[in-house]
């Protein structure tokens, strides 16, 4: 059975390695756990696939929840995750909403190169 979201970014059937970063940090894409994460698992993106409201166009990549171990704060972990999160989304052509706070109020604004694909939030949509 096929229990990938939809609609289907044709996600890995397991985790899989991205490319290391320009930081050294590999992140995994996971579906499973609908999360990028660090290979340890310790640090995450979690999100949420939406389906096109319209049925005409792609879909969106909800941004849900930062999470990077108080022992590894700072160090831009958080931005290498939310850089594969955008990759992704660039790459099955999927809106991204960012619903997470670090995602909106800091990714965002120090990496405006990513703006163009960012679809209404869910804050601004009142959700
Ligand atoms: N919302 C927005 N920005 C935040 C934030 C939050 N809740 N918490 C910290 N930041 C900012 C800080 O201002 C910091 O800025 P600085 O570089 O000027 O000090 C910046 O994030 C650090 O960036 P980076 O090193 O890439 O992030 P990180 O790897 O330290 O991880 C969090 C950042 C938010 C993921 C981490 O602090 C964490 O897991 N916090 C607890 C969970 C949480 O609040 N998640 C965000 C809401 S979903």
């Amino acid at each position: 059975m096929d229990s990938r979201p939809s609609p289907s970014p044709s996600p890995s059937p397991s985790p899989s390695p991205s490319s290391p970063s320009s930081s050294g940090v590999v992140v995994v894409f996971n579906p499973q756990q609908s999360r990028f994460q660090t290979s340890d698992g310790l640090a995450f993106l979690t999100y949420h696939i939406r389906p096109s409201s319209s049925g005409s166009s792609h879909g969106s990549l909800d941004l849900q929840h930062t999470y990077v171990p108080p022992s590894k704060r700072g160090l831009g972990l958080a931005g290498v995750l939310c850089k594969a999160a955008f990759d992704y989304a660039k790459e099955h052509n999927l809106r991204v909403i960012p619903t997470c706070s670090y995602v909106s109020d800091t990714f965002l604004p120090r990496n405006p190169e990513w703006k163009p694909l960012v679809g209404k939030s869910s804050r601004a949509a009142g959700l």
